[in-house]
């Protein structure tokens, strides 16, 4: 599969669906045509350099649209938050009693700034993770878009293994342990996946009020509904 009929996904997603059966179950599955869904990471061109999210290397990021295929109660709680729009944060004029308040400058464009976007978009500088695309290359312009703000590969992992996973356990409806997936890149939910963007390298880090994991995990990510397949 070629990125380019990355574009054709949703339309091949639409059409496709209607010949499977719905099951809008509580955990927020749907049925999708799994062979709508390809691997293939968004930018396979992207030298791979050590993961800043703990995440192993040999994977890559595929870009949260290929997760809302079947989790949309999940994308839909997700894209609420502002994490799915920080990098419209970076933007001038956006949250400026902010960066007032941190000593940043409200007027500036952050938007490309390297040092913020590492945080503010998922996989950046990893392999198929967020690149800065040059505006007149509309192609790359659509397949950052997918992979702006903090999607769920930044807390999930990168996919690109791990979807094909589960893509089978979709298809088959059978159980599976999560240590299957966690041996092909889904990490393990933990305060650590949150501390490698909730640190004080973040300007705006409020060290009175540190990062409290249980707090912020149950709050603030998605909504949770519960896993039918899982065997533990
Ligand atoms: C180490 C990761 C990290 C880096 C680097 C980073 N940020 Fe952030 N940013 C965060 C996190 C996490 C938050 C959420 C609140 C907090 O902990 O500061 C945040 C929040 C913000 C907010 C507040 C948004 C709001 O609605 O309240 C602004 C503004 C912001 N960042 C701007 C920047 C700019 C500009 C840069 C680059 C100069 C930058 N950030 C670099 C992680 C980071
Ligand atoms: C890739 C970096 C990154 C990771 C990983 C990350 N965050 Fe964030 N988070 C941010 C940034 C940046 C913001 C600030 C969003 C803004 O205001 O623009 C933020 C904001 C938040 C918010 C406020 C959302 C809102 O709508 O007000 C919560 C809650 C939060 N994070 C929880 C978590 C938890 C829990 C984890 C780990 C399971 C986590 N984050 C992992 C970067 C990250
Ligand atoms: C800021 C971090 C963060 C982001 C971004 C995020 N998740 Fe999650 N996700 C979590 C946490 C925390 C849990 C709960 C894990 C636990 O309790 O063990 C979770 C659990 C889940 C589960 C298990 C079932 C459930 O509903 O709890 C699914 C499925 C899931 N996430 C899918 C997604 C999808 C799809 C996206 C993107 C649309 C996404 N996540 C984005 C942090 C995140
Ligand atoms: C082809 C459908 C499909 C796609 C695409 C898909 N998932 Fe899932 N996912 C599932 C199924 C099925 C389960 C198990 C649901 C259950 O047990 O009820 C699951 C479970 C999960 C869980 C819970 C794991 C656990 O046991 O704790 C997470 C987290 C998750 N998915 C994240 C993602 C992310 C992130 C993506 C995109 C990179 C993604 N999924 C793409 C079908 C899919």
């Amino acid at each position: 599969m070629k990125v380019g009929m990355l574009i054709l996904v949703p339309a091949m997603f639409l059409a496709t669906s209607l010949f499977f059966l719905q099951i809008p179950g509580e955990n927020g599955m749907v049925g999708v045509a799994p062979t709508a869904l390809a691997a293939e990471p968004l930018d396979s061109q992207a030298a791979a350099t050590p993961s800043a999210g703990g995440a192993d290397t040999s994977y890559s990021y595929v870009g949260t649209n290929k997760c809302k295929m079947c989790h949309l109660k999940e994308h839909r709680s997700w894209k609420k938050t502002k994490m799915a729009l920080t990098l419209d944060t970076l933007k001038p004029g956006s949250a400026v009693e902010v960066k007032k308040k941190y000593g940043l400058d409200p007027a500036k464009d952050y938007s490309t700034d390297k040092g913020c976007l590492k945080c503010h978009t998922t996989g950046y500088d990893h392999q198929g993770g967020y690149v800065l695309a040059d505006p007149e290359d509309k192609k790359a312009v659509r397949r950052a878009k997918k992979l702006a703000g903090v999607g769920c590969e930044s807390c999930h992992g990168p996919g690109s293994a791990y979807i094909d996973v589960f893509m089978d356990i979709f298809k088959s409806k059978r159980k599976y342990k999560v240590e299957e997936l966690y041996a092909v890149g889904l990490l393990k939910m933990d305060a650590a996946v949150c501390a490698e963007c909730h640190n004080d390298k973040s300007p705006t880090y409020d060290a009175e009020n540190p990062f409290d994991f249980e707090k912020m995990k149950d709050e603030g990510t998605h909504e949770h509904h519960p896993l039918k397949q899982r065997e533990n």
